[in-house]
């Protein structure tokens, strides 16, 4: 049987995209994301925001910012950035048309979708383009691994070793 297995590593050329986020701490999940972002497109931007919604944050923007840059110090199209602001107005600083959102499952789709519109509406230029989760990671997100951490559950599936090193840390020795 014909199959695309053996062309996952080819490199598409196309642009400068931003995947943003609140990366609180960045997962496994958002990993993987940045991986195949990073072998479609020339160069990665991965912008630190603060999402609005989210009440409190367990790090701080320089701890999370390093986090990503030890997850991502093999791709060397992918940098890390922080921005405190509008997504529309550090895309529009950076001459970045497209944004990078991973969706996981249907709920994800629908605010995903709003989002896009949203920002688009404001910023006609930006185009959001969507990749599909890894079904190794569909249930994986930032506030799950902070909910098992904060009760000694084993957050291996959700987070690399340094992360979950500095969870427990910031969780038991509030550092
Ligand atoms: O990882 P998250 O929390 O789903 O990321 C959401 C984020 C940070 C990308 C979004 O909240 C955002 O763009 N925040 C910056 C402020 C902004 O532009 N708000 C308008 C769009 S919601």
């Amino acid at each position: 049987m014909f199959s695309y297995v053996e062309r996952s590593n080819i490199r598409l050329v196309m642009s400068k995209v931003i995947y943003p986020g609140s990366f609180d701490p960045v997962t496994l999940g958002h990993i993987d994301i940045i991986k195949r972002a990073s072998n479609v497109f020339d160069e990665v931007i991965v912008c630190i925001l603060n999402n609005l919604s989210k009440k409190s944050s367990l790090f701080s923007i320089d701890v999370r910012a390093n986090m990503l840059k030890e997850s991502v110090k093999d791709l060397s199209n992918v940098t890390i950035d922080s921005y405190d602001g509008l997504l529309v107005d550090y895309a529009a600083q950076n001459n970045v048309n497209i944004l990078i959102r991973g969706v996981r499952e249907e709920a994800d789709f629908s605010s995903e979708f709003k989002m896009a519109q949203g920002n688009r509406s404001v910023a006609p230029f930006l185009e959001t383009l969507f990749i599909p989760t890894d079904p190794e990671f569909s249930f994986v997100s930032s506030s799950m691994a902070k909910e098992f951490a904060s009760f000694g559950a084993d957050i291996s599936a959700f987070v690399p070793d340094h992360v979950a090193e500095l969870m427990l840390e910031k969780l038991y020795n509030n550092k």
